[in-house]
């Protein structure tokens, strides 16, 4: 019997990957993967809530799974699922939602901060929530890491799992949230949040004159190149201190305020670093992205390794509630 405890989270596949969902989401994900048996979801069913390009929700599906793996997830020892996969999920929602209270899901700030950021209010997005705890609540998941915007989702699972086993006996698992300690909000190359919706990101599956374009491209100050510069706080000193180790920021900061080294060598500093890291990531990326039938056969694996397990906990639940 496997005793190992059951690490399970979720992604969407909304878009090009960039260096904030890198450092937060993917590399965290890939640190924590030895800890137990992980379970990674590509939630592709939640993505239909705010997508309607069925081929951008493809090409997103190939570049996540490309991604994690590109990334060194161990798909072997680990699984790496498709939320699709396994269509047991959305009948397990269905039997959460005939125990939860509309005044619970009404709750929800997700909802409510996508609806005033002009997403429709569908249906879907109203139930977002229990889709998600049926993710969770189907595997017997035991920690679920995850940032701190979904710590409200990850409540709501426990509660409906506990409104479940209250009517219907000890069926469900009551899952522990880790709140990951979020990563500072990585900046976008105009100092807002990177994010895709502001067209400012830097990309990780990229190539090297790509991203050492955009990041040129960084907003500075035009201080001559002869003048000192202090790089705490500005916006290239941010994003260098993501990559690097505490002697090589020192050194680039007492370069810059000894005068004669300006901003776009500092830019250049930049590019270096990151690409030292993601270079090998986005290497491999390239390497794999092309073979759609490889990453599929990846993902149809993992589902095969799991489906007993979602089998399993359905057969309970059917029982439980008296479906015969
Ligand atoms: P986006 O804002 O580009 O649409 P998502 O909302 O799809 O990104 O976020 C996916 C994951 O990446 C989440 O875990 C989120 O917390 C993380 N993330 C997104 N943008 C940043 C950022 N600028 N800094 C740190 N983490 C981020
Ligand atoms: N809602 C999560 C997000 O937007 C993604 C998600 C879906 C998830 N199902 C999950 C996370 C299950 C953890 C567990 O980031």
């Amino acid at each position: 019997m496997n005793t190992q405890a059951r690490f399970l989270t979720g992604l969407q596949p909304s878009g090009d990957i960039h260096i904030g969902n890198y450092l937060s989401a993917l590399k965290p994900m890939v640190t924590q993967q030895s800890r137990g048996e992980a379970f990674l979801f590509i939630v592709n069913l939640h993505s239909l809530t705010t997508m309607r390009d069925p081929q951008a929700l493809k090409k997103s599906t190939y570049d996540l799974i490309a991604g994690i793996i590109a990334c060194g997830y161990d798909h072997q020892r680990n699984h790496l699922l498709l939320q699709s996969d396994l269509p047991q999920v959305t009948e397990l929602a269905w039997y959460l939602s005939c125990v939860t209270g509309h005044g619970l899901i009404e709750k929800g700030h997700a909802f409510k901060d996508k609806v005033a950021h002009g997403i429709e209010a569908s249906v879907g997005l109203f139930y977002y929530p229990l889709l998600m705890a049926a993710d969770i609540l189907l595997y017997d998941a035991d920690i679920v890491p995850v940032g701190k915007d979904q710590q409200q989702h990850l409540e709501f699972a426990r509660d409906i799992a506990g409104s479940f086993n209250a009517a219907f006996g000890e069926v469900l698992k009551l899952p522990t949230a880790q709140i990951l300690e979020q990563v500072m909000v990585v900046p976008g190359t105009d100092g807002r949040k990177m994010s895709k919706s502001y067209g400012n990101v830097l990309p990780v599956f990229t190539d090297e004159v790509t991203l050492r374009k955009r990041i040129m491209g960084i907003k500075t100050d035009s201080t001559p190149l002869e003048a000192p510069k202090e790089l705490d706080g500005s916006l290239v000193g941010q994003l260098f201190a993501l990559f690097t180790t505490d002697e090589e920021y020192l050194s680039l900061k007492q370069r810059m305020l000894s005068g004669g080294l300006g901003w776009g060598h500092a830019k250049d500093e930049l590019f270096q670093v990151i690409w030292r890291e993601i270079g090998p990531v986005a290497t491999r990326f390239w390497e794999i992205r092309e073979d759609e039938a490889l990453l599929r056969s990846v993902v149809t694996k993992s589902r095969d390794r799991v489906q007993p397990i979602a089998d399993a906990t359905m057969t309970r639940v059917r029982q439980a509630v008296g479906i015969i």
